[in-house]
């Protein structure tokens, strides 16, 4: 047996890694369980994009390395979607990265910027990769939690001194997993700002900025003025167009931020599969019904869920976007006492809320990735319990 680095050690089990394998123990004993845990959709990839990489695949061209900063191609596909759904001009050429998935950059993008002891600031509850990527660089966490009383934004004022000298990167996330918290372009320009005073690099993870609800439109930071000067930006095309298996996503922004995640991917992948690139091609350059469409899904979804639990008591508020729905549990659970009590007693997985951090102590979190009658059912299951 040969043992594990300390950087690995320090570690916490990844979240999703350990709701499987109870949601596993459940179903082993026949349980038909309903899975409101990972945030991954259940809707097939739209159809054109399939075609293009069926096509894609009878292309000999398409069976080498990719380059790991992604096929020009597709970087121009990449700048165009964000001019037209942001209205922001960038340069395929250096302010555009291609990644295999966001998952992968997120991961790799401290590799770039940050030394041992600097620190990373890092919102609380929050998506787990953002942590786990200063570790690996052998940086120093410090959370901001997100709270209620504070719309679930970070406290900026609140960071000290000699935190704030040693912090290379603030990493946010909006529309945010999980608390489907918000924001508008004068957040982000506070940030920015804040940013340019304390020399900080903002890594803004953007990966539910296409399911919007009612009439919110999710920004991009790089609307703000000077943006470009601090900021990069994470794009996936998982949520957005439901291709969450085929690993492909893209990073944008300022021109040196870029240029450090393409030299550590240089280092360490050698990009994604072209065959992909150009299914994502696609779906950036094609009619963009389909995701109006899976808006219009995840809002009917959203409305039966949320209309379910407020009936029953529960607090809760419909999102503005994203697919997930953060609740209160009832009084007297902890988060973890009450998704046990859900997966054991209905056969429902949801994520407790300090899972994704200890502010989130007192939530749980709801993916709409199954459809209206399982939501339904989902409900008459959680009305039959006694809280
Ligand atoms: C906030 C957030 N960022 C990034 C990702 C990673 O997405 P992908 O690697 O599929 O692009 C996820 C996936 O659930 C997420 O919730």
């Amino acid at each position: 047996m040969f043992s594990f680095s300390e950087r690995l050690q320090k570690l916490p089990p990844y979240l999703f890694v350990e709701l499987d394998r109870m949601k596993a123990e459940v179903q082993a004993k026949g349980v038909d369980v309903i899975d409101l845990g990972v945030g991954d959709p259940d809707l097939p990839t739209p159809s054109h994009i399939v075609e293009a990489a069926k096509k894609a695949l009878d292309n000999p061209e398409n069976h080498h390395y990719p380059s790991s900063v992604g096929m020009f191609s597709f970087r121009k596909a990449a700048a165009s979607w964000i001019k037209n759904r942001f209205g922001v001009e960038l340069d395929p050429q250096k302010e555009v990265v291609s990644l295999i998935g966001s998952k992968e950059g997120i991961a790799h993008f401290p590799l770039a910027f940050v030394n041992p002891g600097d620190v990373v600031l890092v919102p609380t509850p929050a998506y787990p990769v953002y942590h786990i990527g200063t570790l690996f660089a052998g940086g120093e966490t410090y959370y901001l939690p997100l709270l209620p009383k504070n719309n679930f934004l970070p406290d900026l004022e609140s960071i000290p001194q000699d935190i704030l000298s040693r912090a290379k990167i603030l990493w946010l996330n909006y529309p945010n997993n999980p608390t489907a918290a918000v924001v508008d372009k004068e957040f982000f320009a506070k940030v920015v700002n804040f940013a340019k005073e304390h020399n900080l690099i903002v890594a803004h993870d953007a990966a539910y900025t296409e399911l919007y609800f009612d009439d919110y439109l999710p920004p991009s930071i790089l609307e703000v003025d000077g943006a470009k000067e601090v900021a990069i930006e994470f794009h996936s095309l998982s949520k957005t167009y439901c291709m969450t298996g085929w690993r492909i996503a893209f990073a944008v922004g300022n021109e040196s931020l870029i240029a450090g995640l393409t030299k550590v991917k240089n280092n360490v992948d050698s990009g994604a599969f072209q065959v992909v690139q150009e299914a994502a091609i696609a779906a950036l350059t094609g009619d963009q019904q389909c995701v109006a469409e899976f808006r219009g899904i995840f809002k009917k979804r959203r409305d039966v869920l949320v209309e379910g639990l407020k009936k029953l008591g529960f607090q809760v508020e419909a999102p503005k976007a994203t697919f997930y729905v953060w609740a209160k549990v009832p009084d007297g659970y902890t988060s973890a006492d009450f998704a046990a009590k859900l997966l054991k007693e209905a056969g429902i997985v949801v994520t407790p809320g300090n899972g994704f951090g200890e502010p989130g102590e007192g939530f749980f979190r709801v993916a709409l990735t199954v459809d209206e009658n399982r939501l339904e059912e989902a409900i008459k299951r959680i009305s039959s319990l006694k809280f």
